[in-house]
């Protein structure tokens, strides 16, 4: 019989929980027994973290938002943030210990389901301590290089839409320009394809350096075809020439991520179209909404396979490994590979194609 470690870590998705149902059911099918350790790695450092994981308590958790375990963006056991008795914060590095209970506890393997932090991590843990890792890609980003598609994604995009949508009809009432900021970090792929479904007019992504006169332009061209409004989505990550890239500052974030936090630049593109465009022009920012709620069938499908073939790797001895979706078929990729680069999106792809066909403006030329 195997014992098995199941672990959420880095910032949540829709379908953490599909792809614990499926792990859980896999290994149960296989009689090994399964654990959880909550938030990230904190039940491999405290024992009384580790869940032990049933059928009964994994019921009816695949449409579920969030996950059952919890998760952390500041749990990474060879950089730890521990609070001494002066009550300053201190790094330590505690992976010997993460190591030692997961030994003595007698794991066969680690499923480490996480984006790129957390699979780097996992990927440190199999190359600095003989770790047996599988990794199962996770962020509504879709920035992993290895895997075309990550779950979290859909769900995230399907809940962009849905508000780009409603900004449609209040955006033409008031005939004002609703600028509507949204996830993705330093990649793409929501904001444009949410922005193409959502029947923007402009979309503005962190591959294209934008500027505002193009915007201003593509406005003026709505108002000489009797368009009065108009709806700018702006991925968090994007950048005019002179904008930079804008992050959240002090009192928006905890000390020591400023540098890592997206966010603010829909009120800058905000109060420059007000500007150039001489237009009414609000902003909103949709933040964490896009992380929350139930997956969408699509994520909830990827989750439960991704989970399964997570199990099939344990059984075939694959670690340091990834599961990936590669032409719609699950494979594996070395988690090395996996870590190597974020996925941008390509500048001559078809949906940046499309974007431009149908008219919408990128912020480049127009
Ligand atoms: O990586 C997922 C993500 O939601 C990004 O799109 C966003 O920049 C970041 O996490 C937000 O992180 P936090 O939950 O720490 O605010």
């Amino acid at each position: 019989m195997k014992k098995i470690v199941i672990s959420t870590g880095g910032g949540d998705a829709p379908g953490l929980n599909a792809v614990i149902y499926s792990v859980v059911k896999a290994s149960l099918a296989r009689e090994w027994e399964v654990y959880g350790s909550r938030s990230g790695y904190k039940g491999l450092l405290d024992p009384d973290e580790l869940v032990r994981l049933t059928s009964e308590n994994v019921a009816d958790i695949t449409p579920t938002g969030g996950t059952i375990l919890g998760s952390t963006n500041k749990g990474n056991p060879f950089a730890m943030p521990i609070e001494n008795l002066a009550g300053e914060i201190q790094i330590r590095d505690v992976s010997e210990r993460v190591m030692n209970n997961f030994t003595r506890m007698g794991f066969a393997c680690h499923i480490a389901v996480g984006g790129d932090g957390s699979l780097e991590i996992a990927h440190q843990f199999a190359t600095e301590k003989g770790m047996p890792v599988i990794g199962v890609p996770k962020t509504i980003d879709n920035d992993l290089e290895a895997t075309q598609m990550t779950f979290g994604f859909d769900t995230a995009v399907s809940t962009a839409t849905e508000a780009i949508d409603k900004l449609h009809s209040t955006a033409k009432s008031h005939d004002r320009v609703m600028v509507v900021e949204v996830m993705g970090r330093d990649s793409g792929w929501i904001a444009l394809s949410s922005g193409i479904s959502g029947g923007a007019d402009v979309v503005l992504i962190p591959e294209i350096p934008f500027n505002i006169e193009s915007i201003c332009r593509k406005i003026s061209d709505n108002e000489l075809h009797g368009k009065h409004y108009a709806i700018i989505v702006v991925a968090e990550g994007a950048c005019a020439h002179e904008s930079g890239k804008i992050h959240k500052t002090d009192g928006q974030c905890e000390v020591g991520r400023q540098e890592l936090l997206l966010g603010g630049i829909g009120e800058w593109v905000a109060s420059k179209v007000r500007t150039c465009a001489a237009k009414d022009t609000r902003s909103m920012v949709l933040g964490h909404l896009q992380r929350g709620g139930s997956p969408t069938t699509f994520d909830r499908l990827l989750a439960l396979r991704f989970g399964a073939a997570a199990v099939r790797m344990a059984e075939n001895n694959q670690f340091d490994q990834m599961v990936a979706l590669v032409n719609g078929e699950m494979e594996t990729v070395p988690l090395a590979e996996a870590i190597k680069q974020r996925k941008k999106v390509p500048l001559h792809s078809d949906k940046i194609m499309t974007a431009r066909d149908i008219g919408i403006c990128l912020g480049d030329d127009y």
